[in-house]
């Protein structure tokens, strides 16, 4: 194709979640006995659901909450590796309590399993935290460049730790990061650029790759490998809704990261401020001048040395405990699955149709 003069021809539609709509399925099943559960990296979850690693979502008290209810948390890096590997301990030493024995995701000596988010450019601290976190995440904006992958390749070299990759948002890079790393390498592969809802990477630089986007294009790369059942795709950045995690799975991913949702749990460690009459927590980007303030997770931004803002900072209402959030999430995929007729998260992949809004649904005036 010229690369002059035709860029506009057929432009590729990108959609965001709340264009989109399933149409109805055939269930065989009771949304009570869909199956929720998925794998990753070797640890089954039963809920598809991760918590971003950001300052003001994941320290030990909220990693250790979500992995008793069946998530996953990840420990956030703004901060120095003593402190990051003291709170992947701090997390292993909680208590499993009864009641959570059928739910809690436990590592091979029955702790609690916990991730870690790696700096590609920081190999001392990656290989302190290989001791002690199960997994690996790397935590950058963008994994399409030839820097991350020359330090992804020596954690992976020198630790030889399963690790979820991103975030990537192209089909090519996902095809790319496959071949450079190893299938067997790969436990995951965060997805979403620019979407997330501290996030104004977009609206600086006029990049982005958003959930549904980026889903579909990473499910095409690993369908055309034949991987699409081996390598989970996680949907990040973005979701508001249980039906954004729906219309994911709809298109090919198997769990979510929820950075918002999960800064509103009592246990973030999002601080906690008296805001408009009412307890609130503030959540704020990695990239936003609050975090970068620590100046400890600055690489994560390649513009970072130049003094340009990629996040912003926030209030969210206090929702309760993350497992009341886990609850309620799951609850909602279940309801949709119900009405999809999708009796697991493979299957919402298989069996979904979705349409695209043309319009909003009319509104209706309401009194009372
Ligand atoms: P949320 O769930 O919509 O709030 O999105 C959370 C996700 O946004 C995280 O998991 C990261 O992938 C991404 N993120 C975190 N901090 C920033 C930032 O400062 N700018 C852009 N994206 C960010």
């Amino acid at each position: 194709m010229e690369t002059i003069g035709h860029k506009l021809d057929h432009p590729q539609r990108i959609y965001y979640f709340d264009e989109l709509l399933f149409l109805p399925g055939f269930a065989k099943r009771s949304p009570r006995d869909v199956d929720v559960s998925m794998k990753l990296g070797g640890f089954s979850l039963k809920a598809p659901l991760i918590s971003s690693p950001m300052d003001t979502v994941t320290g030990p008290e909220l990693a250790a909450a979500l992995a008793l209810c069946g998530g996953f948390g990840v420990i956030h890096r703004n901060c120095t590796t003593e402190e990051a590997v003291k709170m992947v301990e701090e997390t292993k030493k909680a208590k499993i309590p009864e009641k959570y024995n059928a739910t809690a995701v436990k590592d091979s000596k029955g702790r609690l399993a916990v991730g870690a988010a790696v700096s590609t450019s920081d190999l001392e601290r990656a290989t302190a935290l290989a001791d002690v976190a199960d997994l690996f995440f790397t935590d950058v904006a963008s994994f399409h460049n030839l820097k991350v992958y020359e330090g992804t390749k020596q954690i992976i070299k020198k630790t030889g730790k399963k690790t979820v990759i991103g975030n990537l948002g192209t089909k090519a890079g996902v095809l790319y990061a496959v071949k450079e790393l190893g299938k067997e390498n790969i436990a995951g592969i965060r997805v979403g650029m620019g979407s997330g809802s501290i996030c104004t990477t977009t609206d600086i630089s006029g990049v982005g790759s958003p959930g549904p986007v980026a889903v579909e294009q990473a499910a095409l790369a690993l369908n055309e490998l034949g991987l699409l059942d081996e390598i989970p795709i996680i949907v990040d950045g973005g979701i508001r809704h249980s039906r954004d995690i729906a219309f994911s799975f709809g298109l090919g991913a198997s769990l979510a990261m929820l950075g918002n949702l999960f800064a509103r749990a009592e246990e973030s460690i999002g601080e906690k401020v008296m805001k408009d009459g009412k307890l609130q927590k503030a959540y704020w980007g990695m990239g936003s001048a609050e975090a970068r303030k620590k100046r400890l997770a600055l690489d994560r931004y390649q513009s970072s040395n130049k003094s340009v803002d990629e996040g912003i900072k926030m209030y969210v209402p206090i929702e309760g405990k993350v497992e009341e959030i886990v609850e309620r999430i799951v609850a909602e995929l279940r309801v949709t699955m119900g009405y999809v007729g999708a009796a697991n998260i493979r299957e919402m992949r298989d069996v979904t149709e979705i349409v695209v809004r043309t319009a909003k649904p009319p509104e209706f005036e309401r009194t009372g």
